[in-house]
């Protein structure tokens, strides 16, 4: 079975409940507050390890406490961490989560995320990776070693998937190096100048997108579903409509889930179906990692759905 490889953010969430949103110069009291380990990049690895496969986890952490609790957690959902940079010149990447009602709003600190290792990336991967094994990540980490990792997991011909969360405008020579671009509503709109208000325009912008090399694009909506769209297909998939208690690492479980169904072999359907599932599971717990479901926890919400998968 083939392994994933997930190069990116290790956090700590700083997670506050409120009712709404502060003003500008006011200080509200949060109803709640927890801390809990994040991190796009982690929160991936972990969804992909959860659904049972082989993962490994690429990024930087620091020495303090928070970054041991960050690597505790991958190391408890039993995610290969033997490759993790630590550094004593930062400590680790956190976040600052604000929940309203069941929507977030999140700011993020890069600390060790900021300091990775191309090179090292290059040798871990020339001696760890197979043809066919899943490269994966996310822009919570230096553009320009994202770039340098691709380049390198085309040549060994790895399937590469990068989430461009949070959105920046890509360069050409990263563009033809992405199999599959993950990309919110925002994220979408960023990349492509197109709004997500109807079918034709995601056509439109996704074709965009494809026109610039990158082989296919997986949209997630939220309750509006997903949609991937490569040359022959446009796939839509709808969200389950299950009470949402916090969206954090939604989507992040929903990618680990979708290339997991896929190392299954199931087909895009069928993963994007699987992978919804896991999500849905995912928005009616608190927090990021932890919110997570297990192989068995998904496919008992989708046998209790009434769907074969
Ligand atoms: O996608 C959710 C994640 O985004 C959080 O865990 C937070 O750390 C930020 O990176």
């Amino acid at each position: 079975m083939n392994n994933v490889f997930v190069f990116g953010s290790i956090n700590m969430d700083f997670v506050f409940s409120l009712d709404r949103l502060p003003k500008i110069g006011e200080t509200m009291k949060a109803n709640d507050f927890f801390m809990t380990p994040g991190g796009k990049g982690a929160n991936q690895a972990i969804a992909c390890r959860r659904q049972g496969i082989n993962t490994l986890m690429l990024g930087c952490v620091g020495s303090d406490q928070l970054s041991k609790i960050a690597v505790h957690s991958l190391l408890e959902s039993a995610v290969d961490c033997r490759y993790l940079d630590i550094t004593d010149n930062y400590s680790v990447g956190v976040a600052s989560i604000m929940l309203t009602n069941s929507d977030n709003r999140i700011i993020t600190h890069s600390g060790a995320n900021s300091n990775q290792n191309p090179n090292r990336i290059k040798e871990i991967l020339e001696k760890e990776a197979h043809p066919g094994d899943y490269f994966l990540s996310q822009l919570e980490i230096p553009l320009p070693d994202v770039i340098s990792a691709f380049k390198c997991a085309k040549t060994l011909n790895l399937i590469t998937v990068l989430n461009a969360a949070p959105a920046v405008k890509l360069p050409k020579e990263l563009l033809h190096l992405i199999d599959i671009l993950v990309v919110n509503e925002t994220e979408f709109r960023v990349l492509s100048k197109f709004d997500v208000k109807s079918d034709s325009l995601i056509k439109s912008g996704a074709q965009k997108l494809l026109l610039s090399g990158i082989k296919s694009i997986l949209l997630t909506l939220g309750i509006n579903g997903s949609i991937f769209i490569d040359y022959d297909n446009f796939v839509k998939v709808p969200a389950y409509k299950d009470k949402v208690v916090d969206t954090t690492a939604a989507g992040d479980t929903y990618i680990g889930s979708f290339i997991a169904s896929l190392i299954y072999n199931k087909n895009i359907l069928e993963s994007m179906k699987f992978a919804s599932a896991a999500a849905s599971l995912a928005i009616m717990k608190k927090g990021a990692q932890v919110s997570i479901p297990s192989y068995e926890e998904v496919k008992a919400f989708i046998k209790q759905k009434g769907e074969i998968l």
